[in-house]
This record gives structure tokens, C-alpha cells and sequence, in this order.
């Protein structure tokens, strides 16, 4: 079973953080999402699979979902706690060749966990890029930054691509009581 911390350990710029993302945090990343009446979500990097419990909680039966996840024993841990969830365990980038198996042309949320603001400016564009041409028009994109890295250069050059691949981006208010303290983004495609 996977555990933060080890994960870190082997992993520390993929897993970002020793500890799970908290409760507070998930169920404001779900409400902003606004799921409920989607036809289809997709989530990148479930890690220990707390926002993907949510997920499958607030869409629909008919709503099409699965996760990509590149960590072998975060994937087998999503599996465990989410029993039918779909998540492969591949790259986020990929993820337009896994909408296509699925006979999707867009999805119309993507939610998720990769540490995008301590990704090379390279991938960080190459993700934003991948992930607004997968989203339907008026498809929102969700993910989450700590409140540490809020004036890092990382989450600067973040921003900036909202800007160039994205219409709208709302920023939530801080949720204090995650560890370590957190917001979200929800970026939209007109
Ligand atoms: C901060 S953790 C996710 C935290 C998660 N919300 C939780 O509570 O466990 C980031 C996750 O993204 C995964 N990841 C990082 N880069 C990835 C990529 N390019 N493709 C897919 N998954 C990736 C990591 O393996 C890790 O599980």
C-alpha cells in the first residue's frame, strides 16, 4: 500500500507533498468543480485517491470517468480505497489517447493533483496545452497550489499560462486547515 512520505522519499518532485491532501481541501475541489451533471471527468495524479472518492460520490451513473496516475503504487492504492474506479497508471500527458479509447473527443472537467507548480516551465506548458485541447467549450480545469509557493516562480509562469491556454480563472480562498495550506484554481475554456 502506498504511503505518502515513502513516496516522497523515492519521488519527492512527483509527490509533492508527505501527507495526503485533507478533506476541506477535496470537498472544495469538487464543489467548485461542478460535476454533478458532467458527462464526462477526468483526473490527473489521484495520488492516494482522496479527491477521487469525491469524484465518484458527486457525478452521475451515466458520466464517463477514469484517472491517469504515474506512480504504480499510487494507482494500486486508488484502486483499493475506490473499488471500480478506472485509473490508469500511465503520464497525464497521454491523456488524450485515453479519450479517444474511450470514444471521447472532450471532457468536460479535469481535476487535478500534479504538482504543477514545481514542473519545468516545459511541462507545465505541454500539460495546459494537452489539457485545454481535451476539454469541451465552457470545460473547466481544477487544480490546487499551497500557499508556500504562492510568489515561487513556478506558480508565476502558472499563472501566466492560465492566461495564454484559458478564458477565465477563478482563485478560491485559502483553506488553512490543509497541511500545508492551500488554494484552488478553476480555470475555464469559453
Ligand atoms: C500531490 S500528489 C496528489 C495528492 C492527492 N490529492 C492526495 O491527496 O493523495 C501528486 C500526484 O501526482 C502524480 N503525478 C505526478 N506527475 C504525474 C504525471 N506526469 N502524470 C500522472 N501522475 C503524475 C504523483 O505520482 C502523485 O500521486
Amino acid at each position: 500500500m502506498a504511503n505518502h512520505l515513502l513516496e516522497w522519499i523515492k519521488h519527492p518532485v512527483l509527490t509533492s507533498t508527505i501527507v495526503p491532501d485533507s478533506k476541506r481541501l477535496s470537498r472544495l475541489i469538487i464543489k467548485m468543480a461542478d460535476i454533478s451533471d458532467a458527462d464526462a471527468v477526468v483526473e490527473l495524479g489521484p495520488g492516494s485517491g482522496g479527491f477521487t472518492e469525491l469524484i465518484l460520490q458527486n457525478i452521475p451513473k451515466k458520466t464517463k470517468f477514469f484517472a491517469l496516475e504515474i506512480n504504480p503504487r499510487f494507482v494500486k492504492h486508488t484502486k483499493k480505497r475506490c473499488p471500480g474506479a478506472l485509473v490508469y497508471e500511465d503520464n497525464a500527458l497521454n491523456l488524450k489517447s485515453y479519450l479517444k479509447e474511450h470514444r471521447l473527443k472532450h471532457c468536460d472537467c479535469i481535476i487535478s493533483g500534479l504538482p504543477f507548480t514545481i514542473l519545468s516551465y516545459e511541462l507545465q506548458e505541454q500539460l495546459l496545452k494537452t489539457i485545454r485541447e481535451a476539454l469541451s467549450p465552457g470545460g473547466r480545469f481544477l487544480t490546487y497550489t499551497y500557499v508556500h509557493r504562492m510568489n515561487s516562480k513556478g506558480n508565476k509562469r502558472l499563472r501566466q499560462l492560465f492566461e495564454k491556454h484559458f478564458d477565465k480563472l477563478e482563485t478560491s480562498p485559502i483553506v488553512w486547515k490543509n497541511v500545508p495550506p492551500a488554494y484552488v484554481y478553476c480555470a475555464r475554456k469559453k
